[in-house]
């Protein structure tokens, strides 16, 4: 579709490129600050997530933790992130008690740093 929007109207890949880029840092700039949620990453959520968001650490081996660069968490989107945050799962107790809705926010964009770390590689099969 897009490529024959593009080959259409002849613009080059090189011209959309820069389009996307500024969509998505506006995007990014509105919501929550990766950098804090690293902070309240690393005191709620690394023991069972592992502060790689692993989930390789014994409670987050006993519990079920799920590894958050994953290929299923890459596609949660930022608000189901939120909600799982905001509201726990199964074996993951809410935090919307005692986290405010900057902080999930500021979570959440932590979360899509650690889903952008390559899990190590695993076999084929
Ligand atoms: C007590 C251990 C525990 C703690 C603490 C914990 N989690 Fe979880 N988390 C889990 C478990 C277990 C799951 C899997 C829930 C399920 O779907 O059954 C999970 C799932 C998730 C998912 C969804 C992943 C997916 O692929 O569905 C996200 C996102 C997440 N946790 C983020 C966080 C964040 C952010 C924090 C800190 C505020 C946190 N978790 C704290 C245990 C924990």
């Amino acid at each position: 579709m897009l490529a024959r929007i593009m080959r259409k109207y002849k613009i080059g890949a090189m011209a959309i490129v820069p389009l996307f880029m500024f969509a998505f840092a506006h995007t990014a700039a509105a919501q929550g600050k990766a950098e804090e949620g690293q902070k309240i990453f690393d005191v709620n959520c690394a023991k069972c997530h592992g502060p790689d968001g692993s989930g390789d650490t014994p409670i987050g081996k006993a519990v079920g933790a799920k590894d958050l660069r994953a290929p299923e968490a890459l596609k949660l989107t930022d608000a189901q992130i939120f909600t799982q945050i905001d509201q726990g799962k199964n074996n993951m107790p809410p935090f919307g008690g005692t986290l405010d809705k900057a902080k999930i926010e500021d979570l959440v964009a932590y979360v899509r740093v650690l889903g952008k770390k390559k899990a190590p590689a695993k076999k084929a099969g």
